[in-house]
């Protein structure tokens, strides 16, 4: 699909966050031996407009951070289909995700859920099929629920990646209630963010109208809240596996294990 003619999409809100996590996809499959290889992502890259007000927003810690997010939540759809061969992938709040790409061609089915201009930007990228969905639709409108395949609940893995945070508690806690009541069993995968981030992040994102508004301080209030926690992995903790590339952290990686740093940001996967 030629991207030349693209018209530049001018996003705000949290919609306009996509474009650092997109970036940081950009900027890793770019570099030698990075953590992940990309190129569907870097061939659309050019084709999209860079948004000056997020400047102070990506530096090299937090492309590291985005980009080993991506990583993980990779590792862990493909676990799910080397055990499921009826597997059937949604992401919620899909932003530019091209993980369909990377790690989802043997999926059963597989859906990319966004708000409707962020869907249309996508229409004029790639194709849909049988099989590959992008549907335009508000995650906290249930309607969306309705377009996953009828499959047994345990084949179903369903993936929100820097979404949950800018939804009031109430509305994730509503989504929880939901998925529970309409995909009992299935897995969920996010991140949640606490700790530190509740400072100078917060208060950067705010600044470009998207503010967050979901913390979770640790995994074990996620139980009250109806969900099984399978595993939870500290995200400051998995990129101080990168000494080369966590500037003056690498002396002091301990500095990982206490609470604020460890809880800033948490991948988790549950079952619902
Ligand atoms: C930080 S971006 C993450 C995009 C992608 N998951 C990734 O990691 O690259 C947040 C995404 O959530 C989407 N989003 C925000 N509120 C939403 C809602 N109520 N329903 C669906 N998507 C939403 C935004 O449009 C944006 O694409």
């Amino acid at each position: 699909m030629s991207h030349s003619t693209l018209a530049t999409t001018v996003f705000s809100g949290v919609p306009r966050t996509l474009l650092l996590t997109t970036r940081a996809r950009v900027d890793e499959h770019q570099r030698p031996h990075g953590i992940l290889h990309d190129p569907m992502i870097a061939e659309w890259w050019p084709a999209l407009t860079w948004d000056p007000a997020l400047d102070g927003l990506y530096q090299p810690l937090g492309q590291l951070g985005w980009a080993l997010r991506a990583h993980v939540f990779d590792e862990i759809v493909q676990r799910h289909l080397a055990v499921r061969s009826q597997a059937v992938v949604v992401e919620l709040g899909a932003g530019l995700s091209t993980r369909y790409y990377r790690v989802g061609q043997q999926s059963h089915a597989w859906l990319e859920l966004d708000l409707p201009p962020v869907i249309h930007l996508r229409h004029q990228l790639e194709a849909e099929s049988d099989r590959y969905r992008l549907i335009p639709c508000s995650v906290v409108d249930w309607n969306w629920m309705d377009e996953v395949p009828e499959c047994p609940p345990e084949s179903v893995l369903i993936l929100a990646e820097g979404l949950l945070m800018y939804l009031g508690p109430d509305e994730v806690q509503a989504l929880i209630t939901q998925l529970k009541q309409r995909f009992a069993g299935a897995t969920l995968v996010f991140d949640a963010v606490g700790g530190l981030t509740r400072g100078r992040t917060a208060k950067q994102l705010a600044s470009v109208d998207a503010p967050l508004k979901w913390f979770v301080n640790h995994e074990r209030d996620l139980t009250a809240m109806g969900l099984t926690v399978v595993e939870a992995r500290s995200l400051i903790q998995e990129m101080c596996r990168y000494r080369d590339r966590i500037g003056g952290f690498r002396w002091v990686p301990w500095l990982s294990k206490l609470p604020p740093f460890r809880n800033a940001s948490l991948l988790i996967e549950s079952r619902v």
